[in-house]
């Protein structure tokens, strides 16, 4: 019997149908059809899907996944092709420690191997809480097999006292008012629970939300897949649509280095800056960039995505949920704005077939409260800023959250419009910063700000989402929501923390932050892009020279493999080594007996 693909044979029939080797055929074959796959099934010309499943237990922002499975077989079946599921490391955001994004990598190597090492001619990834999207992609990336993505969607809209209660946002909203005394600890905890109404992952624009955003607008899902939440009609079709179409892929040999250009990732940029995206998808696309062969630079999230008018209203940045902004038209609806302005690349292939102009056709924003019309934003420039100075060589700075009253206390000096200077208050991680931050020995007054290191990739080890750090409680009952926070770690894309975070190279491996002490004047200049201590250049060099690296404590093997071999959050944060490995599914692996 003999599979062909234009001529060429899939890549699942160097095992099941090898004359060359019998006894390696029959041995393949023998252990798949006692599981009731029929001899015809994996031999004929029908190409083997893999289904990457991501929800489990352990992992309930994508548990929807076990539910969807039917209808993505379904569809796999009525296009032609075999499924066959297959589980990857769970990588839950609230459930993993020390972070969730130790695990990206590992998921992602776990990934690689699936695909190059087992009889699979193409992939579904399912993606949904935060990393899972980032480390599917960066997985087909690496392997380059036909490959197509499918969010679990997010969950239901939550509600508290007939207010809407978002994912994330509301307990950094809470934790205020208990520091404040306005709630109890119980009330705290029942606010937090109304956010998650149902299965899904987060409902608010955190990270969750915008890297299946940054997966849709790349081009690797079916057009308007991302914002569907998980409980709807619309998502088991959108599972079953997808199940179907990465048959066809495997046919056209539609393959992700041919979706994931160098254009498609400007797409990816500019949509995340109008829908007010999470800070985590800088490091997160800049790892799919470099495992896909594509050159991107953390300054491109400057140059390509600064300009671009925020035009979603959800929270962090605005009002809505994941509900509206479904039906308000989604991801389409807003690229469909950004083409009109022409802000998107057209003409790049997608995974439907067509290019992403063909996609967005007739699409367009049923809700202007939600998805605004290019030429009447939210606000203009909600692109993220790139700063460096002395203490870092780059940090991100989203600047769809920074508030009018962020703006007026700290950056609307009269003629210094945008510069600020203040005392610096240094913390050694989440820990010390839980343990110090009320002691009134810190002199930690409305003008100060706040620094966090030793939590970057290598330091916390996975890079902690800790630089949202809270004011004082003294401070909050002056009703100060945020002061300035800086570190070498993450925050999470629910928070509406206007922090300048992911500094990179971070402290540990002797970054400049690690030589900041508390008491140090810094000034920071957004005109100039800039942060830099105001030390003097004698006493900054005797710090450095005097500098010991701190000993480093890994728990597990896999955290020792980790800081030995990740990069920075500027470059994605990937295990460097990996990043060489390009199109591996094209290097067929050795027969194993
Ligand atoms: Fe999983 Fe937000 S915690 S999506
Ligand atoms: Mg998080």
């Amino acid at each position: 019997m003999s599979n062909t693909r234009a001529g060429k044979k899939f890549r699942s029939q160097e095992w099941f149908d090898n004359p060359n080797n019998p006894g390696m055929t029959a041995l393949y074959l023998e252990r798949y059809q006692n599981q009731a796959f029929t001899v015809e099934e994996l031999q004929g010309e029908r190409p083997i899907i893999g289904i990457a499943q991501t929800g489990s237990d352990l992992a309930p922002c994508n548990k929807i996944h076990v539910f969807l499975m039917d209808r993505i077989k379904a569809g796999i079946r009525d296009g032609g092709g075999i499924p066959m599921e297959f589980p990857v490391h769970p990588i839950q955001e609230t459930g993993k420690r020390p972070t969730a994004a130790l695990d990206r990598n590992l998921s992602y190597l776990g990934l690689v191997e699936v695909l190059h090492g087992y009889p699979l001619d193409g992939v579904v990834l399912t993606t949904g809480c935060d990393k899972t999207t980032p480390a599917m992609l960066m997985g087909a990336a690496t392997v380059d097999i036909p490959a197509i993505a499918l969010n679990g969607g997010p969950m239901l809209d939550g509600w508290w006292k007939g207010e809407r209660a978002g994912s994330g946002t509301i307990i950094w909203e809470s934790r205020r008012l208990l520091a404040e005394g306005k709630i109890e600890y119980d009330e705290f905890i029942e606010r937090a629970c109304s956010s998650a109404p149902s299965l899904g992952h987060c409902n608010t624009m955190g990270t969750a939300s915008t890297m299946n955003a940054m997966a849709e607008a790349l081009g690797m899902t079916l057009t308007g897949n991302s914002a569907i939440p998980a409980p709807f009609r619309e998502r088991m079709n959108m599972a079953y649509e997808t199940g179907k179409r990465i048959v066809g892929m495997v046919i056209e040999d539609l393959k992700p280095s041919d979706i994931m250009t160098r254009e498609a990732f400007e797409n990816a940029i500019v949509t995340n800056s109008a829908i007010g995206g999470s800070t985590n998808a800088p490091p997160h696309l800049q790892a799919v960039a470099r495992h896909i062969g594509v050159e991107l630079n953390v300054k491109d999230w400057e140059t390509v995505g600064f300009d671009v008018p925020l035009l979603v209203n959800m929270q962090p940045a605005g009002e809505y949920l994941g509900e509206s902004f479904f039906h308000a038209g989604g991801v389409p609806a807003v690229m469909a704005e950004l083409h009109k302005a022409g802000r998107i690349h057209t003409d790049v292939m997608t995974a439907s077939g067509k290019t992403m102009g063909e996609n967005l056709n007739g699409r367009e924003s049923h809700d202007t409260k939600v998805i605004k019309t290019y030429d009447a934003p939210m606000r203009e420039n909600a692109g993220f800023m790139v700063l460096s100075g002395n203490l870092f060589d780059s940090a991100l700075m989203k600047t769809s959250v920074i508030s009018p009253d962020f703006r007026a206390r700290f950056l609307s000096e009269p003629g210094n419009e945008g510069v600020y200077e203040a005392r610096a208050v240094v913390f050694e991680g989440p820990e010390d910063y839980h343990d110090r931050i009320n002691d009134p020995a810190l002199e930690i007054d409305e003008k100060s700000i706040l620094f966090i290191r030793g939590v970057g990739c290598v330091g916390y080890p996975g890079s902690a989402e800790v630089v949202n750090m809270q004011p004082p409680d003294a401070i909050i009952r002056q009703g100060i929501k945020h002061l300035p926070t800086v570190g070498d770690g993450r925050q999470s894309g629910t928070s509406e923390s206007p922090s300048i975070l992911n500094a990179s190279p971070e402290s540990v491996i002797g970054g400049g932050l690690a030589f900041l002490n508390t008491g140090d004047r810094v000034k920071l200049d957004l005109n100039a892009r800039a942060l830099n201590a105001l030390v003097d250049d004698a006493e900054w060099q005797a710090r450095i020279d005097a500098w010991v690296q701190p000993e480093l404590h890994h728990q597990t093997p896999w955290q020792e493999i980790y800081r030995k071999n990740v990069g920075q959050l500027s470059e994605g944060g990937c295990l460097e080594l990996a990043t060489a490995y390009q199109k591996v599914g094209q290097d067929l692996p050795r027969d194993n007996h």
